[in-house]
């Protein structure tokens, strides 16, 4: 049996073992500093941040008036419990919010991050049904495959086979419906069709689970990592808001990816004139400068709460000065800076781009997204879909393979975790043409290098 090898490390980046545990023991470089969409580490490399992180940096990073304003809020205080002080920021942030959201959701609860936003939008969904006489109601409807976070409340609803497997015992775990990955299907009907065939499945769902237990439904309107920023057909969400309407379910948009600005809209289900109940926001809010989500939701839901004593909820760290003033900060120069016209041009270039390069690799099944969450999801056959062998291990690879090359971008596997195979492209909002360039040519050198490990179809 051959020895376990050392995870490698780079001779030039020696450096003592770590104490740090996480998915994976691989050891990245140490960063140094970055600025605007790039990083540089500590041995000089220079990366393009090419997914935003995990699609967090939506302004870029070290802004200078979001660092200034940072420090004016330090010079202040740092914390100020909310049970105990209102805070000047998380008042005007609430204020910015609502003005931003659409109409009449105007109440905001802060939290400090993606999981806590979403499974706060499921406690007070299910505090709301039983202050309004409705304590049956209780099942939470999710999409499979879809990621709405890592904490037991919120994985419950992760359509994700990897992720929650062993923790299933731990959890209530909630019914789903499939993802609508219309441009899978092989049917005649047309995609505004398919559609409503899929939206129609929570129909059938609510009415299989007894409508009476049923609670809300939770999805996210542009798909993130576990889908690869899969878009439904049109037609797909006015009929998700009429069959909520119709059983009386909550409709939850989680946004903590789609939202703040990344698609070319404040929020993703904006594209289509949304009306959701609950939304939950993270990620690009903070923009990385400081841990912060936040859920908003109308009075109509807020009220009941409130009158029976408030909201059962709440994280120390929620709605303090520090986080909620970098956030007030990135709202204001996603404004001055236009930032979310520019996600939608650039967004419309950056897919023409790879739809380009899908004519040379047409390995490149589908290429999707909206403004600048884009997914791309590849496939070993593009006329039977036929999916690449999973040892090849191909997302991992190509991702890899960007990552020497200096350019960071996402994937998952994006059939509940264990399966199919994808990237994404999120570059931060203040991306411009020539960085753009600077990607697809790095992003088309490393499909070539990957197509030729793994023998996958190349045109001309
Ligand atoms: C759509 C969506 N919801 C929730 C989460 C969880 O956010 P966090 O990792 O900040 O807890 C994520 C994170 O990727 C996400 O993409």
């Amino acid at each position: 049996m051959p020895k376990p090898q050392a995870r490698p490390v780079p001779a030039a980046e020696a450096r003592p073992p770590s104490h740090l545990f996480y998915l994976s023991s691989l050891r990245r470089p140490l960063v140094d500093r970055a600025e605007g969409i790039y990083f540089w580490t500590k041995d000089g490399r220079r990366f393009i941040d090419g997914s935003s992180g995990p699609m967090v940096a939506n302004i870029g990073h070290s802004n200078r008036n979001v660092l200034d304003a940072m420090k004016r809020q330090m010079d202040k205080t740092t914390f100020a419990y909310r049970l105990h002080f209102e805070n000047e920021p998380a008042e005007e942030l609430a204020r910015q919010l609502a003005r931003k959201l659409p109409e009449g959701m105007d109440r905001i609860f802060f939290v400090s991050g993606g999981s806590e936003a979403t499974e706060s939008c499921i406690k007070l969904a299910r505090q709301w049904a039983v202050a309004t006489g409705q304590p049956k109601r209780w099942k939470v409807i999710a999409r499979f495959p879809s990621y709405h976070g890592g904490t037991l409340g919120s994985l419950a609803v992760t359509g994700d086979d990897a992720l929650a497997e062993t923790f299933t015992p731990l959890m209530q775990v909630m019914p789903t419906v499939p993802a609508p990955a219309a441009w899978r299907d092989r049917d005649n009907l047309s995609m505004e069709q398919r559609g409503i065939r899929y939206a129609d499945m929570l129909e059938e769902k609510i009415v299989a689970e007894g409508p009476e237990s049923v609670l809300a439904f939770i999805m996210e309107p542009i798909g993130g990592a576990a889908t690869a920023a899969l878009v439904a057909p049109d037609s797909y969400y006015p009929r998700i808001r009429e069959i909520c309407d119709r059983y009386g379910i909550l409709l939850i948009h989680d946004e903590v990816m789609s939202g703040a600005g990344r698609t070319g809209k404040f929020l993703g289900g904006d594209h289509w004139n949304c009306r959701p109940d609950i939304v939950a926001l993270s990620k690009g809010l903070g923009s990385g400068y400081a841990p912060l989500g936040a859920l908003a939701a109308p009075m109509r839901l807020v009220e009941p709460l409130l009158a029976s004593g408030g909201f059962q909820h709440g994280h120390t760290y929620a709605g303090n000065p520090l986080a909620c003033a970098a956030g007030l900060a990135v709202l204001s120069e996603m404004d001055r800076l236009d930032l979310i016209a520019n996600a939608a041009a650039m967004g419309d270039v950056l897919i023409g781009e790879l739809r380009g390069l899908a004519k040379r690799f047409p390995f490149m099944a589908d290429v999707r997204g909206k403004g600048l969450l884009l997914g791309v999801e590849m496939v070993a056959d593009p006329e039977t879909l036929k999916p690449i062998d999973q040892t090849r291990r191909a997302t991992q690879r190509l991702l890899d393979l960007a990552y020497a090359r200096g350019l960071i971008i996402y994937g998952r596997k994006v059939k509940g975790g264990v399966d199919g195979d994808n990237f994404m492209v999120a570059p931060p909002m203040i991306i411009t043409r020539e960085q753009i360039g600077e990607m697809i040519s790095i992003i088309g050198d490393s499909l070539e290098a990957l197509a030729a490990e793994l023998d996958l179809p190349v045109e001309g």
